[in-house]
C-alpha cells in the first residue's frame, strides 16, 4: 500500500514497574495488572494495524527488560539510517543490544554516537512533518533529563537535517514525546510549561500560533502530548492517544484530525503511553 506508515512495537510479556527512573514510577512498583496491560497493548496494536492500516513490526520481548515495551526509545530512524539509543540509566542499557540486532536485521545503516553520549531515540527526537517547503527536514530534539545536548550535532550530521534543541525542565516530562507532538501538516500539540523559557520562545517563533495547541495541565498529566499522528490508510489524518478532554478533541477535529482514544493506564504507571509504545520507522 502506498504511503503506509510503519511502526515498531514490543509485546508487554515482561512489562512491569520494577524500578524507579521517572516520577510516574514512584510507588507503582509491582502494581501493573498483567492481563490489563496485555489487553491495552493489544487494543493499541489492533488500532494501528487494522483500523488505521499501518504496518506494525514486532521486536521480540526480552525477560528482565520491563521497559523494552517502550520502543520509541530504541533509536531514531530516517531514510534508511538508524541512530541506536544509548540509555541514561543502567536499568535500560540491556535493551540496546536486542534493539540494535533488530535494526541491523532490517538492513538499516547504523550510525553510532560516541560512547558516553546519551540519546534515548524518538523519545527525545521528533521530526517535524510540516516543513515540506523548507530545504532540509527539521528535527526537534530535547536535552535535560535523558538525552545529552552533545548528541544533537551528531544527529544533524548523521541525518543531514536541521536540529532545533529544546531544554526540558520538569522531571514529569522527562522525554520530549511526553510534552511535544508534531503532527502531519505542520500542526503541534505541546505543553509549554515543560520547557525552559528560551525553548518556549523558539517553538513560538517557529510554529505559527494557529498551528500549535497548548494542552491544559489536566490533559498534559494524562499524557495527551504522548500522541501519534499519522495519515490513515484512507488518507485522513488521525491522532492516537490515551485520553483527551473534549476541548482537545475539538481542537484536533478543527484541524481535520480523527481522534482515537485508547486507554493505556497500565503503561502510564511506568511513565509512558501511546507514543512511547510505538517507534515510527522510516518507510522506504
Ligand atoms: N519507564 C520508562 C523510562 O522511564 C518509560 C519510557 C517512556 N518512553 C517514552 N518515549 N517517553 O524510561
Amino acid at each position: 500500500m502506498e504511503n503506509q506508515a510503519h511502526f515498531l512495537m514490543c509485546a508487554p510479556h515482561f512489562f512491569g514497574v520494577e524500578y524507579v527512573i521517572n516520577p510516574w514510577m514512584q510507588g507503582k512498583e509491582g502494581s501493573v495488572g498483567r492481563r490489563e496491560a496485555e489487553d491495552q497493548w493489544h487494543a493499541l496494536h489492533h488500532l494501528f494495524s487494522d483500523a488505521l492500516g499501518a504496518r506494525v513490526f514486532l521486536v521480540p520481548a526480552q525477560p528482565g527488560l520491563p521497559d523494552m515495551v517502550f520502543t520509541a526509545n530504541a533509536g531514531l530512524t530516517h531514510q534508511g539510517i538508524c541512530v541506536p539509543a544509548r540509555f541514561r540509566h543502567s536499568q535500560r542499557q540491556g535493551e540496546e543490544l536486542p534493539y540494535r540486532t533488530w535494526f541491523e536485521a532490517q538492513g538499516l545503516t547504523l550510525r553510532d554516537l560516541p560512547e558516553g553520549i546519551c540519546f534515548e531515540g524518538a523519545g527525545d527526537a521528533l521530526f517535524d512533518e510540516g516543513a515540506a517547503q523548507s530545504p532540509r527536514p527539521l528535527l526537534w530534539a530535547a536535552h535535560g533529563f535523558r538525552t545529552d545536548l552533545a548528541s544533537h550535532a551528531f544527529l544533524s550530521d548523521f541525518f543531514g537535517v536541521e536540529v532545533v534543541s529544546l531544554g526540558l525542565i520538569d522531571p514529569r516530562y522527562y522525554h520530549l514525546d511526553t510534552c511535544f507532538c508534531p503532527l502531519p501538516n505542520g500542526f503541534l500539540l505541546w505543553n509549554p510549561m515543560a520547557f525552559d523559557e528560551e525553548s518556549r520562545e523558539t517553538v513560538e517563533r517557529r510554529v505559527w500560533p494557529e498551528r500549535r495547541f497548548a494542552v491544559s495541565e489536566a490533559d498534559a498529566r494524562q499524557f495527551a502530548c504522548n500522541a501519534v499522528g499519522l495519515i490513515a490508510a484512507g488518507g485522513r489524518p488521525g491522532v492516537v492517544l490515551n485520553v483527551a478532554s473534549d476541548t482537545l478533541v475539538k481542537a484536533l477535529e478543527s484541524w481535520g484530525f480523527a481522534v482515537y482514544q485508547t486507554p493505556l493506564g497500565e503503561f502510564m504507571k511506568a511513565g509512558g503511553s501511546a507514543k512511547c509504545l510505538t517507534l515510527r520507522l522510516s518507510e522506504r
